[in-house]
Order: structure tokens, then sequence, then C-alpha cells
């Protein structure tokens, strides 16, 4: 049933749904406050190298292993591997883990799309009661949410490349764009708002730790889709004579302004509301930020603009929040249905029916994991800690392998696919990369100390999380 493989119609469609799997909810939130936390410009510093000399080579690689061989990721690494079971299995982590991070990225983008539904009927009030997100994640209106978003995500991957992705993050970007901006102009005109922009921006060099080094690292990699197969995907999507190298860089960029302009938003309106507020007792978790800590922020700003503007700033921000989420799930769930019309042979319209029931019946499974169902909300107990279903995606596939898929691809550019033939790669549609710093620099540390790092961070988070033991 395949015909020959869709490609992106320009480079601009491919960096904008590529920076639309990169901003997402992490951006949003969990961006801002990490800075905050963690020593303000220090902690964004050290980021923005993280991102130019880690994270940037790992970008190249996945979009070149793609391109190379029109493949999705389980295909890409058994065609250049030869098959071999090293590399299948490098595969075979590329295609599930963008899979289970779609359950559990889907359980809170249908949250947000719950908040939403109830901001706009008005209700405010009531989502911004401390009480409301514990009964919220326990009430069975879940299903309903769950099947709006399902049909929002296959009307958009239905349509395939061009006029699904592309046409949809040709959209949906720019309307993200302006209602970040119109949110930022918005929250710097209330009154102690530049208290939190001192908070973000102002850097404290103290703060910074390993931990914080290492939550940076894996913010960054997390933020920039890398390690979920998606840019593999996006990546075959490309035609051999566009640049790659040149939309890798916008695309980091993209996404790294994004997430520093987020942070002209969410700051100032958390001081503008509560100016006495201590940095560091914010909350690590995005989710509680978003549910519990928001909602709040948009209540007691009705006091100063009336309940009907707050209302409507409340609206805007979960629709943003919204718009964010549903690019980057486009993005991951496009890894295992394209992998399965390749490998099955099928229509995407079978693949995405396939991929639709599978995810929703673990998403809903997931989604019990807060008291609902006693034995999804504690399946497990590691490290001394009982833990949910929710909570063993996140550990195994986000924390875990997603650094472990970094590993691997740099392992196969180095000792199976080689540099030079990597670096080729890079220079078709970019003809000055071959004498470029960037082809020395990305060819000496993809080989060498991205590895090293990774295979650090991999095996810190596995004695930490599932052993109990702090290696760094
Ligand atoms: N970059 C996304 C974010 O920051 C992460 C992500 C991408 C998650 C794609 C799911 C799918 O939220």
């Amino acid at each position: 049933m395949s015909t020959s493989r869709e490609h992106f119609s320009s480079k601009i469609g491919f960096i904008l749904a590529a920076a639309g799997s990169a901003v997402g909810i992490g951006n949003l939130v969990g961006f801002p406050v990490a800075a905050t936390k963690n020593g303000g410009g220090a902690f964004l510093i050290i980021y923005a190298l993280f991102v130019a000399f880690i994270c940037l080579p790992i970008m190249l690689a996945e979009m070149g292993l793609g391109r190379r061989t029109q493949h999705s990721p389980y295909s890409a690494y058994a065609e250049l591997g030869k098959n071999a079971i090293q590399w299948r299995l490098a595969g075979w982590f590329a295609t599930i883990t963008p899979f289970m991070i779609a359950v559990f990225y889907m359980v809170i983008t249908v949250w947000i799309f719950g908040y939403l539904f109830q901001t706009l009927s008005g209700n405010l009030e009531v989502i911004a009661q401390p009480e409301y997100f514990g009964h919220f994640v326990n009430d069975y209106s879940f299903v309903g949410y769950l099947i709006a978003v399902t049909l929002i995500i296959n009307f958009i991957l239905v349509g395939g490349v061009r006029k699904g992705i592309e046409r949809a993050s040709k959209i949906l970007m720019p309307t993200l764009f302006l209602m970040l901006i119109l949110l930022v102009i918005f929250v710097l005109t209330l009154d102690n708002a530049m208290a939190g922009v001192e908070f973000y921006l102002v850097p404290d060099f103290s703060k910074i730790d390993g931990s914080v080094i290492n939550g940076a690292l894996a913010q960054a990699f997390f933020s920039l889709s890398l390690g979920m197969g998606i840019l593999i995907t996006y990546g075959s999507y490309f035609r051999r004579n566009d640049d790659i190298v040149t939309s890798g860089k916008l695309v980091a960029i993209t996404d790294t302004a994004v997430a520093f302009t987020a942070g002209l938003m969410t700051l100032p309106a958390i001081f503008a509301i509560y100016p006495d507020t201590n940095p560091e007792s914010l909350s690590d978790s995005s989710v509680s930020m978003i549910f519990s800590f928001f909602p709040q922020i948009f209540m007691q700003l009705s006091d100063i603009i009336g309940y009907g503007f707050a209302t409507v700033a409340a609206s805007v921000f979960f629709l943003l929040a919204f718009v964010a989420a549903i690019t980057s799930l486009v993005s991951i769930i496009e890894v295992p249905t394209s992998s399965f019309m390749e490998k099955r042979n099928v229509s995407r319209s079978t693949a995405l029916l396939v991929m639709g029931i599978a995810i929703t019946i673990l998403t809903l499974l997931a989604a019990t994991s807060f008291g609902l169902v006693p034995w999804v909300s504690h399946v497990i107990t590691y490290a001394g800690i009982d833990k949910s279903l929710f909570d063993v995606i996140v550990d195994v596939f986000y924390e875990t392998i997603l650094p472990l898929n970094g590993l691997l691809i740099c392992l196969f550019v180095r000792f199976r696919w080689k540099r030079e033939n990597f670096a080729a790669e890079l220079g078709e549609g970019n003809s000055n990369y071959a004498t470029s710093f960037l082809h020395k620099y990305v060819n000496f540390a993809i080989g060498t100390f991205i590895p090293l790092i990774l295979a650090l961070v991999f095996a810190n988070t596995v004695a930490a999380k599932f052993f109990g033991v702090a290696l760094l």
C-alpha cells in the first residue's frame, strides 16, 4: 500500500513542524521555574551552552539519519546498521520510547483540555479551588476530554505530512507565538512584575551544583524533542537538497527563544500576584504549577482586572498550553504511526486507528494512577518508593531511556555510520558545512565527550531512580 515517501514542501514547513514538536508544556512553565529556582541567569547560560554544544550535534545526527535512510527510526537503524542486533535494538527503543512518552504526555494534555473547557465555560472560580485538581483527576469526565483530544490529533495526522502536520504547524505555531507575546505584554504591565523578571534573569552562580547541571541538560534534551525518534522521522520527510544544518539550528533557537520568552510571562505573573513568593518554594512539578497554582493566580487577578478579563487571560493561557501540547503530541504519535505504516505496509488511516486504540487504552490506564484504580496507583515499589503506573512510565521512558537513546545515536554515528559519512550527509544541502567550524566540532564531540556525558547521566539516573543510590 505504501507509495513513495511524503516530504515537507519547504524548509519553513519543516522548521515550524519541528519547532511545534519542541515547543511544549516544558517550555511554558517547567523551564522558567527551573531557571528561577536554580540560579536565574546562571541557569540560562548553562542551558544555552548545553543546547548549542551537546544537543545540537545530537539533533543533527537524528535528522541526518532520517534523511539518509528515508525511513522511520526502526528501519533507519536496521538499514544503516546492517541489521545488527544492537542497532535493531536502538531502533526499537527509538520507536517504543515515543509511544510511551505519548501516553504520559496525553494524560497531561487531556487535563489541559479539561481546564480550557472549564475556563471557557466561565468556571475559573471552580478550577481555582485548591481541592479541585484532586477531584478532577479522579473524575470520569476524563474520558470525554480524551476522546475530543484524540479526534483533534487524528484530524491533523490523517492529512499526512504536508496537508496534515505541515499545514497545522503553519497555522498553530504563529498563533502560539502571538498568544505568548500578548500574554507577556499583559503580564509585564502588572504591578510588581519586574520582581519576577529580576529573579528570572539575575545570575546567582552559587546555586549551580551537580544536580542543577544534570537537570539543565535533561530539560534541554527533552525540550528539543531528542531521543524520541521524532527528528529521525521528520528528517526522513526532508528532501535531499534541503539544508538540515541551518534548519536544525533554527529549531534549536526557536525552542530556546520560546522557553526564554515564556519566563517573561510565568515569573512576572507569579510575583505580581504573590509579591512575597520565595522562589525556592515554587514547585518543581509543572503539573502542580499548571493545574493548582496557575488557576489560583488567575482567580486573584480578577481582583485587579475583574472576573471577565481574568477568565479571558486564563483561557488564552490554557489555549496556549493546549496548542503547545497538541503540536508536540502530533510529532510523537507520528513516530510509531509511520513505523507501523512502513513495517506492516498499511495505509496511514489504518496505522492511525491501531495507534489511536493502543494509546487510548494505555492513556486510560495511566490516568487511573491517581487513586481511581488502587492497583494501578501502586503497581510497584523501587528505591523505597511506591510507584503508580504513570510514575513508572515517566521514570523508565522519560528519565532513563531518553538519555540512553541519545547515547545510542552517538555510538551509532561513531562506530557504525562513521563520522565522515555523517558529515557528508549534513553537507548535502549545505555546501559550507564541510569547511565550517561546526563540522569539526560536531565530528569531535559526538564521538567523544557527548556520549561520555550521556553515559554518566544514564548510569546516575538508573542508580538514583531504581536503587536509591546517588552517584553524582
Ligand atoms: N519538547 C516537548 C516539551 O517541551 C517535549 C515533547 C515533545 C513531549 C514531543 C512530547 C512530544 O514539552
